[in-house]
C-alpha cells in the first residue's frame, strides 16, 4: 500500500470512529435529556402530591388562650387556627371521599337520625364526596332524606342489643367488620359519630387526619387526674392516676380506614377481655377509646367546638360550634336508663 493509500484508509478508520463516537455521545446525551425530563416531571408530580406541611395550613399561635399543640406535636384544631382555603386548594387535586358511620337503634331512629343526617348533608365536608354508612335495627323505619350532590348513603341492618351499653360497645365490632368488607375500598377518611348530635356549621377538611380524636366538652380544661377514666386495674381500659393526656369523647373519632380499623379492633378486644373478666368499664366503649389513644397518640385533636354541649353555656373559648349535643332524652330513647 502506498502512503496516499495509508492516509485514506486511516482517515476512513478515524472518521468511522468519530461517527460512531458522535452517535454514541448523541444517544447518551438524548438519553440523559429524557431521563432529566422524567426526573423533572416526577419531581413536579411529587411536589403536587407532596404532603401538605402542618404549618402551611395551621397556626397554633392564633388561639393563645387554649392548648393548640400536644406534647407529641399533634395539632388541636380550634376555630381560627386553620386556613380552610389552603386545605381546599390542596385536596381539590386529590378528589377525596370521606365516610361517616352513624348508628341508630330503636327510638334513636325517630328521635335523632333525621336531624343528624339532614344537618350532616348540609355541613359535613361540603363540596367533597361523602358516603354515609347508616346502621339501623329496622331499615323500614329509615327516614326519607334528600341528599345533596356528591353525597350518597348505604343503609345496613344490625342486630339490636337489649342494653344501650351493648349497642354502643358492639358498634366497635360492626364498624371494624364494615371497614374490612368494603369501607376501606370506598373512602380515604372515615369518621364515626354518635347520632344524638346536630351539625351547626361546617365540619371541614381541617378535621381530616391519620387518627383523629375529639376533646370531650365537659373536661377540656380539667386536670387528667379528674378525668373519668377507668380506674380499676382489672379492666383493660385501666388508666392509673398520674397518666393521661386528654379526655376524649367517643361521640366523634376518625382517621384513615386502616387507623380506624385498628381503633375499633383494639377497643373491641378490650371490651371482650372485660366481659370475660366480668367487668364493664365505667364509660363503656369511651373508656376503651381513651385507653387506646393513651397508647396510640392521635395525630389530630378536635377542639370542643366540634362537639359542644350548650348545657355548659358558651364560654369565650368556644368561638364557633360545629356540632352540638342534642338534649339527651334518655328516658324516652333508652330501654334501661
Ligand atoms: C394498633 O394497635 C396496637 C395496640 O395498641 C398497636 O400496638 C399498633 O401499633 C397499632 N397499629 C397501628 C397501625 O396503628
Amino acid at each position: 500500500m502506498n502512503v496516499k493509500g495509508k492516509v485514506i484508509l486511516s482517515m476512513l478508520v478515524v472518521s468511522t470512529v468519530i461517527v460512531v463516537f458522535w452517535e454514541y455521545i448523541n444517544r447518551t446525551h438524548s438519553y440523559h435529556e429524557e431521563e432529566e425530563d422524567t426526573d423533572k416531571a416526577k419531581e413536579q408530580r411529587k411536589e403536587d402530591e407532596e404532603e401538605l406541611q402542618l404549618l402551611d395550613w395551621f397556626n397554633p399561635h392564633k388561639r393563645p388562650e387554649v392548648v393548640t399543640m400536644t406534647g407529641w406535636k399533634a395539632p388541636v384544631v380550634w376555630e381560627g387556627t386553620y386556613s380552610r382555603a389552603i386545605l381546599e386548594n390542596y385536596y381539590a387535586k386529590q378528589k377525596i371521599t370521606v365516610g361517616l358511620t352513624v348508628f341508630a337503634v330503636g327510638r334513636y331512629i325517630e328521635h335523632y337520625l333525621e336531624e343528624f343526617l339532614t344537618s350532616a348533608n348540609k355541613f359535613f365536608m361540603v363540596g367533597h364526596r361523602v358516603i354515609f354508612y347508616i346502621m339501623v335495627d329496622d331499615v323500614s323505619r329509615m327516614p326519607l332524606i334528600e341528599l345533596g350532590p356528591l353525597r350518597s348513603f348505604k343503609v345496613f341492618e344490625i342486630r339490636p342489643e337489649k342494653r344501650w351499653q351493648d349497642i354502643s360497645m358492639m358498634r366497635m365490632k360492626t364498624i371494624g367488620e364494615h371497614i374490612v368488607a368494603h369501607i376501606q375500598h370506598e373512602v380515604d377518611f372515615l369518621f364515626c359519630m354518635d347520632v344524638d348530635q346536630v351539625f351547626q356549621d361546617t365540619f371541614g377538611l381541617e378535621t381530616l387526619g391519620q387518627s383523629v380524636a375529639q376533646l370531650q366538652a365537659w373536661w377540656y380544661k380539667a386536670d387528667p387526674d379528674e378525668f373519668t377514666y377507668e380506674r380499676r386495674k382489672e379492666s383493660a381500659a385501666y388508666i392509673p392516676f398520674g397518666q393521661g393526656d386528654f379526655y376524649y369523647h367517643a361521640a366523634i373519632f376518625g382517621g384513615t380506614p386502616t387507623q380506624v380499623l385498628n381503633i375499633t379492633q383494639e377497643c373491641f378486644r378490650g371490651i371482650l377481655q372485660d366481659k370475660k373478666n366480668d367487668i364493664e368499664a365505667e364509660w363503656h366503649d369511651e373508656s376503651h377509646l381513651n385507653k387506646y389513644f393513651l397508647l396510640n397518640k392521635p395525630t389530630k385533636i378536635l377542639s370542643p367546638e366540634y362537639c359542644w354541649d350548650y348545657h355548659i353555656g358558651l364560654p369565650s373559648d368556644i368561638k364557633l360550634v360545629k356540632i352540638s349535643w342534642q338534649t339527651k332524652e334518655y328516658n324516652l330513647v333508652r330501654n334501661n336508663v
